[in-house]
């Protein structure tokens, strides 16, 4: 509930003005997938080659947004409710002040999913599905986590004793076990230009 006593500010340069002065519009590019996947990997590349290109770009990324905003959240399904829901508030900043900001969260459960993007304009949402099977994001690894889930040290691991819901209708579908990173990275890229232009 918000205090009735707290008054909404209008901001004095306005979301339009930043679009005028970056050259693009901005939005929420939300990355979604299992654990290993290739979120953080593609989000980085494409940010990187977008900024290169004279893009306002950010990303959040699910390690690092632990560390600090979200560090009093743990992965039961409420906090992790929260820890999508305080994401979302803080990437629609960003897209109020230009930036196009892409999001590397596993955001497990549609209906978190579907809350940020009521949070900002009908095309300033935009989710896709960074697709891998189980089997292989186990095969990668990459912090040595389904390790330690299989061993009975990470309860509610994702995959594993916690569920991924698969978005049903993502404005795009990166297959990170069928398509190398590199390509992922450039279709990301491809899909971002056009949609902000
Ligand atoms: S989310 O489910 O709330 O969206 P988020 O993307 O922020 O998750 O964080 C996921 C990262 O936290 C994983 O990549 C992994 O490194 C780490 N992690 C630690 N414990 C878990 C767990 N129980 N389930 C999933 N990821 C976990």
């Amino acid at each position: 509930m918000v205090n009735k006593d707290i008054v909404w500010h209008e901001a004095s340069i306005t979301k339009k003005e930043y679009h005028e002065k970056n050259g693009h519009k901005s939005g929420i590019i939300w990355l979604t997938g299992l654990s290993g996947s290739g979120k953080s990997t593609i989000a980085n590349a494409a940010a990187r080659q977008l900024f290169e290109e004279g893009f306002q770009v950010t990303v959040l990324d699910g390690d690092n947004v632990r560390h600090g905003l979200n560090k009093d959240l743990g992965f039961s399904d409420e906090d992790r409710k929260e820890n999508i829901r305080r994401i979302g508030e803080v990437a629609k900043l960003f897209v109020e002040q230009g930036t196009i900001v892409i999001t590397a969260f596993i955001s497990p459960f549609k209906e978190d999913r579907d809350l940020v993007r009521q949070l900002v304009g009908e095309n300033e949402f935009h989710e896709v599905y960074v697709k891998c099977d189980l089997e292989t994001c186990e095969k990668r690894d990459p912090k040595g986590l389904y390790k330690k889930a299989r061993n009975g040290e990470i309860p509610f691991f994702t995959g594993i004793d916690s569920p991924y819901e698969e978005p049903e209708s993502p404005e795009l579908i990166l297959n990170t076990s069928e398509h190398e990173r590199n390509e992922c990275k450039d279709r990301l890229v491809e899909y971002v230009k056009n949609e902000t232009k």
